[in-house]
């Protein structure tokens, strides 16, 4: 029996002539024509002015706080249902996390607790610099009233739209969002160039910043001059080439994923207590994972125990992500609401979601995941 992953990579081929051509060019190297090639075809796909392509989503995230000036002791708000990588920036750059709670509806940042809490941080004199808003499971965050509310106490946002490449946001592309925005191509996500990511601005001048911390912060002066700290996030030639396959693929990536989450939710609705993910009516998901909850007071058995059941036979599924503020790394942080987010993880799987799928695979998945409530078809 073949093992079904849970967001395996798919590779076209197309990738692979890419990545020839830059060995033949000889650019082995964290800069070179793929990189600038990966960079203008995705502002082009995007309709955003300005990208950088980096070594991993978490790396822009950092980078994204640098050039907005966070530092030590400074406020930052972030969800808190996320992956990790959304919050440790933020401790990277010596500044205090706190965290926001879901909202039902679309299972992200709740826009209502931020408005909330944004008044109250403000009469205490107590405001975030910055709030870093994820797009969850490739789903965009409620942005239009999300930007009004940080704009009147004149908070930046960041979008973090790792998992969300091809969502959009009325008609509007994830990641494109906010001061900047990041994208992430590690290799579980839509499109993968195996550890990668990408910063995306429609302002030049944090570009411009972005890039040059990402290359050691070398002035452009023939001699090595440095005046203050740098890194080295840049992203390589050769992955960008695999990057430049990988975004072609895009749109029936989308597709696909998308036909994933249809399929499991048409042969899956009926069972009791389960619920999907809901795409919310502002905009259009990417489906990266196909997500459901299942309420334990409704039928006889958990998400816990399909994970366990499914892995018996060798199929990949994955809890929701554990809310950053139950995560003792962060136990000392705020956290505003959290009731939503603590449900979600405590009922939450996420399913294969591949891109290349096959559909006996997925058959095979949703045979197995019925007869955990007893049903044999
Ligand atoms: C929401 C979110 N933010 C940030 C990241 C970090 O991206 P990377 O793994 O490319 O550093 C990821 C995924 O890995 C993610 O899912």
């Amino acid at each position: 029996m073949n093992k079904i992953y849970l967001s395996p990579p798919c590779m076209t081929g197309e990738e692979l002539e890419l990545v020839k051509d830059a060995f033949r060019s000889n650019w082995i190297a964290p800069l070179g024509p793929h990189v600038s090639a990966f960079e203008a075809e995705m502002c082009e796909t995007l309709d955003v002015r300005h990208s950088v392509a980096l070594a991993s989503g978490t790396a822009a995230l950092h980078l994204a706080l640098l050039a907005l000036g966070v530092e030590k002791g400074d406020h930052v708000w972030c969800s808190t249902l996320t992956f990790v990588a959304s919050a440790s920036p933020i401790v990277y750059v010596g500044a205090i996390p706190s965290f926001i709670d879901s909202s039902s509806q679309s299972w992200n940042l709740d826009v209502d607790i931020l408005a909330q809490e944004l008044k109250v941080a403000a009469k205490r004199g107590q405001l975030p610099k910055v709030v870093i808003a994820v797009d969850l499971y490739g789903q965009c965050a409620d942005y239009d009233p999300l930007l009004e509310v940080c704009a009147e106490y004149d908070v930046r946002v960041i979008a973090d739209a790792a998992e969300a490449l091809g969502a959009t946001y009325k008609n509007r592309y994830a990641g494109t969002f906010g001061e900047m925005g990041i994208l992430s191509f590690n290799g579980n996500k839509i499109i993968t160039t195996s550890g990668g990511g990408m910063l995306l601005t429609s302002n030049k001048k944090h570009a411009e910043r972005v890039l040059h911390l990402a290359t050691q912060a070398r002035e452009p002066v023939p001699h090595y001059q440095h005046e203050e700290l740098g890194y080295n996030y840049r992203l390589s030639n050769l992955l960008a080439a695999v990057g430049r396959g990988q975004l072609r693929q895009l749109k029936k990536f989308t597709a696909k994923r998308r036909a994933n989450f249809n399929f499991y939710q048409q042969q899956c609705e009926d069972l009791p207590g389960v619920e999907f993910m809901p795409e919310a009516s502002y905009g259009r998901s990417n489906r990266w994972l196909t997500c459901l909850t299942v309420d334990e007071s409704k039928c006889d058995t958990s998400s816990e125990q399909i994970r366990a059941i499914l892995a018996h036979k060798q199929i990949e599924s994955r809890n929701i992500w554990k809310p950053m503020h139950l995560q003792p790394i962060f136990e000392d942080c705020k956290i505003f609401g959290g009731a939503v987010s603590e449900r979600l993880f405590g009922q939450g799987l996420c399913l294969p979601s591949g891109s290349d799928l096959s559909q006996e695979d997925l058959e095979r998945i949703v045979r197995e995941i019925r007869s955990c409530f007893g049903y044999t078809q």
